[in-house]
C-alpha cells in the first residue's frame, strides 16, 4: 500500500464540544534544504473558546475553503506554534488573518529566520498560559530538550493537546523503503500504541520537519 491520507482532509471533524481536529495534505522532510521523497501526515487541532475565538494549535498549510468552515465557528484569533518543528504555516494564516496573534515557542523564531520561513511572531507562550485563553486552557513547557514543547489541556474536556510529545506512527501510512526504515527505529512499537491509547489525547500525526 502507498502512503495515504487521512481523508477527508481541510475539513473540521469534531473530537469533544468546542474542539476538533482538521487533517492536511501531504509535506516533506527537508534535511538541509533538500526535500526527501518522504510523505508526511499533517494535522492541527483547533479549539473554540467561549468568546468565540478560535486557537489554532499547529496550523496546516492555509486553504481558503477550510479558512470559511472555521469562520463558520468562530474568529480565527490564535495561531500556536507549539514547538520549534510545528510553525510552517502560521505566516500565512496571519496574513489572510491580520488581526490573529502568532504565538511563538522556544526557538522558533531562529528556526523561521534559518528556513526563510516568512512568519512574524508577536507573542511568546510562556509558562503561565495567557489570559486570552487561562480560564479555559491550561499549558506548560514540557521538557525534552530540542524536542521540547508546550503542551495544552482544555479543562472542560479533560483534553489534553500535543505535537510530538507522543508519537503515533501508522506504518501502513508510509511507502516503502520509509516503512521498513522507521520499523527499525523501534519507535512504532506496542509500547507507543499503548501509550496513544492511554494518554485519550489529541495528538496531530507524524509530520515532516516544518510540516505545520
Ligand atoms: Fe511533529
Amino acid at each position: 500500500m502507498g502512503a495515504s491520507l487521512y481523508e477527508p482532509i481541510n475539513v473540521y471533524k469534531p473530537v469533544v464540544p468546542n474542539i476538533g481536529i482538521v487533517d492536511g495534505p501531504f509535506e516533506y522532510l527537508t534535511v538541509g534544504g533538500a526535500r526527501l521523497p518522504l510523505p508526511f501526515t499533517t494535522r492541527m487541532t483547533v479549539v473554540r473558546l467561549s468568546n468565540g475565538d478560535l486557537f489554532l494549535h499547529s496550523p496546516i498549510k492555509f486553504e481558503g475553503r477550510l479558512a470559511n468552515e472555521l469562520l463558520g465557528l468562530g474568529a480565527i484569533r490564535h495561531l500556536v506554534s507549539p514547538n520549534q518543528f510545528h510553525y510552517a504555516h502560521i505566516g500565512e494564516w496571519a496574513k489572510a488573518f491580520p488581526n490573529a496573534i502568532s504565538w511563538a515557542s522556544p526557538r522558533v523564531r531562529e528556526r523561521a529566520r534559518a528556513r526563510h520561513v516568512d512568519v512574524d511572531f508577536t507573542r511568546d507562550l510562556e509558562t503561565r498560559p495567557p489570559e486570552e485563553w487561562r480560564r479555559e486552557i491550561d499549558q506548560t513547557l514540557f521538557p525534552g530538550g530540542y524536542f521540547k514543547e508546550f503542551i495544552f489541556f482544555h479543562k472542560a474536556s479533560n483534553t489534553l493537546i500535543l505535537a510530538d510529545t507522543i508519537l503515533n506512527i501508522e506504518l501502513d501510512k508510509i511507502t516503502e523503503p520509509w516503512r521498513t526504515a522507521t520499523k527499525f527505529t523501534g519507535v512504532p512499537s506496542l509500547w507507543s500504541d499503548f501509550l496513544w491509547h492511554a494518554a485519550a489525547a489529541i495528538a496531530p500525526a507524524a509530520e515532516g520537519e516544518d510540516g505545520n
